[in-house]
């Protein structure tokens, strides 16, 4: 496995790569790798010539008061594990190469990003669409991977690609979970003992909203006062959002027609640790 810091040579080299004809598939992290992020490195390889990797803690998505000084940043153990998993190409740029003096460019999705996650995290998503962007000027990927843990996220991301004609390949990537439900997350460190118990039931709830729909409960008021109500059981979290909406302009739902989106977003009580999750309704079950 090749590792890159600098954006200049790691734009030629992939530049170089394409020119070839082999195609690139792209992972962008944040680092901590764990086993969400391998399904992707996975899913890379499978569609892809080339896998490339990026781990950059990109520090125009976190607000203020968010954990971006303290978000884990395992470095070595991340460039084993990535080789370990078929990365051929990690890009480990610096944040003074990122954003250099005299920066000034954003890169910003309109309306659906002040939804969900946004309406708590203003800027949030323009911090996460700027760095991809550049990530993708720099690496030049003709798929890049995605998971729908983020679902917010990639749906943002496919908007603005679509919106300004970024010629890659978006695949998102099922959301991988712990034995007894709860979703991988380099966040989950964080948890104390008693949260670490009692947030399985965040995937329970939801796993029961979409035992619901199955057997036919398509009222979006209902399904969400069950989630809620299963909520108000926890002690050790606190729901900050509960909402079903349509998997496009993330608009609240009140009848169920074809798809939806159940998102959900909890703050723990002692540790302070902000959890999302989701699931999608109507959607085709991967075998
Ligand atoms: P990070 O949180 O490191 O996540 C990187 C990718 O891994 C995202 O696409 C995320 O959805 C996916 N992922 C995380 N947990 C997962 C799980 N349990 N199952 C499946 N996929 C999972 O998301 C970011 O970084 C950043 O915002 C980034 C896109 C890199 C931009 O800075």
């Amino acid at each position: 496995m090749d590792i890159h810091t600098d954006p200049i040579e790691m734009q030629t080299l992939c530049r170089s790569i394409r020119r070839k004809g082999r195609t690139i598939g792209f992972v962008p992290t944040m680092g901590a790798l764990h086993e969400g992020h391998f399904s992707l490195i996975r899913q890379a390889r499978a569609v892809a010539d080339i896998c490339a990797v990026s781990i950059f803690v990109n520090p125009a998505q976190f607000g203020p008061s968010e954990d971006y000084a303290k978000y884990p940043r395992p470095f070595e153990k991340d460039c084993d594990a990535a080789g370990r998993e078929g990365c051929d190409l990690l890009f480990a740029p610096k944040s003074s190469d990122m954003y250099p003096e005299n920066y000034l460019t954003r890169v910003a999705v309109i309306d659906i990003t002040s939804r969900l996650c946004g309406a708590s995290r203003p800027g949030h998503f323009r911090g996460v669409t700027t760095i991809v962007l550049k990530l993708f000027n720099i690496v030049q990927p003709d798929y890049a991977v995605f998971g729908q843990k983020d679902a917010q996220q990639a749906i943002v991301i496919q908007r603005m690609i679509d919106d300004l004609h970024v010629p890659v390949t978006i695949v998102v990537a099922p959301t991988v979970r712990e034995p007894g439900g709860l979703a991988v997350s380099s966040r989950n460190a964080y948890l104390t003992k008693s949260e670490r118990d009692d947030v399985p039931r965040i995937y329970q709830a939801l796993h029961l909203v979409e035992q619901a729909f199955e057997k036919g409960e398509r009222s979006a008021q209902s399904l969400k006062s069950f989630l809620e109500s299963r909520f108000a059981e926890a002690r050790f979290f606190r729901p900050e959002y509960c909402e079903i909406v349509d998997t496009t302009l993330l608009k609240p739902l009140d009848h169920i027609k074809t798809t939806a989106l159940v998102a959900v977003a909890c703050r723990t009580t002692e540790s302070g640790t902000r959890l999302i999750d989701n699931v999608v309704l109507g959607a085709l079950k991967e075998e």
